[in-house]
């Protein structure tokens, strides 16, 4: 049976646009949140793979989406690598060692080493194959070698981004070691996600605008190209999704490239100059503006002007970033119904 994600992202023809949302399983359900309080917390939850399934199949029982994204956390790689990972409640994510010398990065795992010890995120996948209808796909990821860098050199979620960026000016090349250790794990687990069953890949690079547009080919592009080409070469039946979060002018000054599906456009730039730029090589995937879910009527007002944009072609329904924990669950089953109403063939 033919799922209407998959062949959406090969630009094939489905009788509606599908869609999903980032972040779809998380703290705006209910049953999500009965889940995590029985694991114990969020990174026990990413461990067990029974529960890690159950909540990704959630969104699609209670909101309708066309597609399951596994559910982890982008963080499991470095975490895995060595650098021990805990989440504190209001601060988010945190590493208490951040790496700051060649000697760290070097006592880190590597390859396909470390991949191996994120077997709960295979196991997961290989249940979820069992337990998905057969027409939905399952989306596995990863995070960018740069946005999981950031962490790893900040030690935590921040603004500024400065302990990175001094290291991107004055000892390029040790954050290009990083990121050439993290790119060649990343690989590897891409390899193994599609292997357990993944149906489709997404590379998040949350933090894109951080790295000005001239500099990001450089620290982050490439490496997420190289990532994909990967995948094409050896599993060209698997759609590769790139997502770099906050990169308009990156894609005004044309200079998106590389061997992949479907690129993820992001709420801060608009649809139709993607589509200018980038439509005819890539499907598209997005991009309402995530808070337009707090009024329904917003909510229709965007799903409206994307599908007068897109026409239903080349097309994939999405969030332009994460839905936020605050969202009435009845509002985002309100923007999959007229993402899947405006699109009808
Ligand atoms: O539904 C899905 O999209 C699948 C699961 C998923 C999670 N994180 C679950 C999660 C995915 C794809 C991610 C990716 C992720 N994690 C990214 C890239 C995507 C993006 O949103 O830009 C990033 C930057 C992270 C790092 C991360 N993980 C942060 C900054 C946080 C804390 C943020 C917060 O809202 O507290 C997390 C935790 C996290 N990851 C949660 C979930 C459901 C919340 C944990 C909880 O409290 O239950």
């Amino acid at each position: 049976m033919s799922k209407i994600f998959v062949d959406a992202c090969f630009r094939k023809e489905t009788p509606y646009t599908p869609v999903w949302m980032m972040r779809q399983a998380g703290r705006y359900l209910p049953e999500y949140m009965e889940v995590r309080a029985k694991a114990g917390n969020f990174l026990n939850l990413c461990h067990n793979p029974e529960m890690a399934a159950e909540v990704t199949i959630q969104p699609l029982d209670i909101v309708g989406v066309d597609a399951a994204i596994l559910f982890s956390d982008i963080l499991v790689i470095p975490n895995e690598m060595g650098m021990h990972l805990e989440f504190i409640k209001g601060e988010g994510p945190v590493f208490k060692d951040p790496l700051k010398s060649q000697e760290e990065l070097d006592n880190l795992l590597g390859g396909e080493e470390a991949a191996n010890k994120l077997t709960y995120v295979y196991e997961t996948i290989k249940l979820l194959k069992q337990q998905l209808p057969e027409d939905k796909a399952l989306i596995g990821f990863t995070g960018a070698p740069w946005t999981l860098a950031t962490y790893m050199i900040e030690g935590q979620g921040t603004k500024t981004y400065n302990v990175c960026k001094k290291m991107m000016y004055s000892n390029p090349e040790l954050l290009h070691n990083i990121l050439r250790k993290v790119t060649d794990v990343v690989k590897f687990y891409m390899e193994k996600q599609i292997q357990a069953g993944a149906d489709v890949v997404q590379i998040f690079d949350s933090w894109a605008a951080a790295i000005e547009p001239g500099k990001y080919d450089e620290f982050s592009w490439k490496y997420m190209v190289e990532i994909a080409e990967f995948i094409k070469e050896k599993y060209p039946h698997i759609p590769v999704i790139m997502f770099p979060k906050g990169v308009a002018a990156f894609i005004e000054r044309g200079l998106v490239y590389g061997n992949f599906d479907v690129f993820g456009v992001d709420w801060g730039t608009p649809m139709a100059l993607a589509k200018e730029k980038l439509g005819d090589r890539y499907v598209l995937q997005g991009n309402m503006e995530p808070t337009r879910l707090y009024s329904k009527e917003r909510t229709t007002e965007c799903v409206e002007a994307i599908q007068n944009i897109m026409q239903g072609e080349g097309h994939i329904f999405n969030l332009g970033h994460g839905i936020l924990p605050d969202v009435p669950v009845e509002n985002a089953i309100h923007f999959v119904k007229e993402c899947q109403r405006v699109s009808k063939k």
